[in-house]
């Protein structure tokens, strides 16, 4: 496994919407190995393929419960993701995204979502979500389509994040 480099706003990649992934191989699982290793590394819970320079659809995750409230790893493998169900009720979650160093706000989300995906193996899958788990994924899929979390805020606050990561990167 190998740690990617990370890509950062304002680079244009993270503006793009992604390609499909035609086939899960040996070539894609690399990837996904790779990409979760940054993910640790860099002590996020959630990566999507544009943050490590990769124009297709894959996002890992790890929100470190399992299924069953066992706290420790729990990596998810997602390709190919799509949010098929959405509630209608939302809530706000403070977040903060690996590609915008050093900043968080509080974002607007669907509080449950059914998202399908293919897995490590190709298999199609169907996972349900609430909460924590919920949010990341939205955040996650977001980056597939070439969304970041600022593009929920109002301009105001956008630009006042916007500003902060400038006056960083100088
Ligand atoms: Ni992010």
């Amino acid at each position: 496994m190998a740690i990617m480099k990370l890509y950062t706003y304002p680079d244009k990649i993270l503006a793009e919407k992604c390609d499909k992934v035609e086939k899960v191989t040996d070539e894609t699982r690399k990837i996904l190995d790779d990409m979760l290793e940054t993910m640790y590394a860099d002590k996020g819970v959630g990566l999507a393929a544009p943050q490590v320079g990769l124009k297709q659809r894959m996002i890992v995750i790890d929100d470190k419960v399992g299924e069953d409230g066992t706290p420790g790893p729990h990596p998810l493998y997602l390709v190919n993701p799509e949010i098929i169900e959405k509630s209608a009720e939302t809530i706000f979650f403070n977040e903060g995204c690996l590609s915008l160093p050093g900043q968080c706000a509080e974002v607007e989300r669907h509080q449950r979502v059914t998202v399908r995906y293919l897995d490590y193996n190709g298999k199609e899958q169907t996972l349900k979500a609430e909460d924590y788990l919920a949010v990341i994924l939205q955040h996650e899929t977001d980056h597939l389509d070439g969304i970041l979390y600022i593009d929920h805020l109002s301009r105001l606050k956008r630009n006042m994040i916007i500003k902060k990561l400038k006056k960083q990167a100088d």
